[in-house]
């Protein structure tokens, strides 16, 4: 695993420094790695798998899934994570639980606005640009579900358990709003906005964007012109005209695929932000 360039441990450590983690000694060097969708599944954190040490982070491109149903599972999970000598930074999918997300206090963190679900697992908020130590990176998290061909059932409706049963008879794909889909997996119009102007106070310029799912060509040639084009992969394909970046990484398509030179999408593996 190649290593990347030198970051220090000042972004990790939020508002009050933690006792529990090791400062570097001047010359150590933190790590950003990044990885693709988690969908509440950790393995890959475990510590013979994880390439991340004390005082580095880890970056999830959307579907982390932990803030799902709120059960003592996932609470143990969430602590599991907390517990790792890395920090855990996560980008919304479209698979999280909006309605729970929305309950944590929004704070201002590294030129950013974020929520921490822990000390050390933390929400990246949409449109925000992150200065992390002088690496500038720009997130919109987000995605239209490819899984409802089948529709959104409504857990009031009168006929819901029929229209389930039939639906699960039929092995269709659908969703229940406020158990696994919410309408808040698109952007609002004012997150889009406030991406626009962030990017717009960097003058478009960032080392790094961070987003789940892809501008609209990159999606086409992710599917072959199988994934139908939406109001968030046009924003995205705008901003890939507009924005100067280094290197543009994603999930969202379950698959590991580099796309050009500076189009990365993925999914299971965990590599250096900078170097991958
Ligand atoms: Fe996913």
């Amino acid at each position: 695993m190649q290593k990347s360039r030198c970051v220090s441990v000042c972004f990790f450590v939020s508002r009050k420094p933690d006792p529990k983690v090791r400062l570097k000694r001047r010359g150590e060097r933190n790590m950003i790695y990044i990885t693709g969708d988690t969908h509440g599944e950790l393995h890959r954190f475990s510590q013979k798998k994880c390439p991340a040490g004390e005082g580095d982070c880890v970056i999830i491109c959307g579907d982390f899934g932990c803030v799902w149903d709120g059960s003592a599972e996932q609470k143990y999970w969430l602590d599991w994570l907390n517990e790792k000598p890395w920090t855990t930074l996560f980008l919304d999918g479209n698979h999280e639980n909006f309605d729970l997300l929305k309950r944590y206090p929004v704070t201002a963190w590294n030129g950013g606005r974020v929520q921490f679900i822990r000390p050390r697992v933390i929400h990246l908020m949409r449109g925000q640009v992150f200065d992390l130590d002088g690496i500038r990176i720009f997130v919109m998290g987000g995605a239209a579900s490819h899984d409802i061909s089948s529709g959104i059932l409504e857990p009031d409706d009168p006929d819901f358990y029929l229209k389930r049963r039939r639906l699960d008879r039929a092995r269709a794909m659908y969703r229940i709003h406020h158990i696994s889909w919410w309408k808040e997996e698109m952007p609002s119009e004012e997150e889009y906005a406030e991406g626009i102007r962030n990017l717009e106070g960097v003058g478009n310029r960032v080392d790094f964007i961070l987003t789940h799912c892809a501008p609209s060509s990159i999606q086409d040639l992710v599917g072959g012109g199988t994934f139908r084009s939406d109001p968030l992969t046009d924003y995205l394909e705008r901003i890939r005209v507009q924005c100067e970046f280094k290197r543009w990484f994603f999930g969202h398509y379950h698959m590991e695929r580099e796309i050009g030179e500076k189009f990365v999408l993925l999914y299971e593996t965990i590599r250096p932000l900078e170097d991958g």
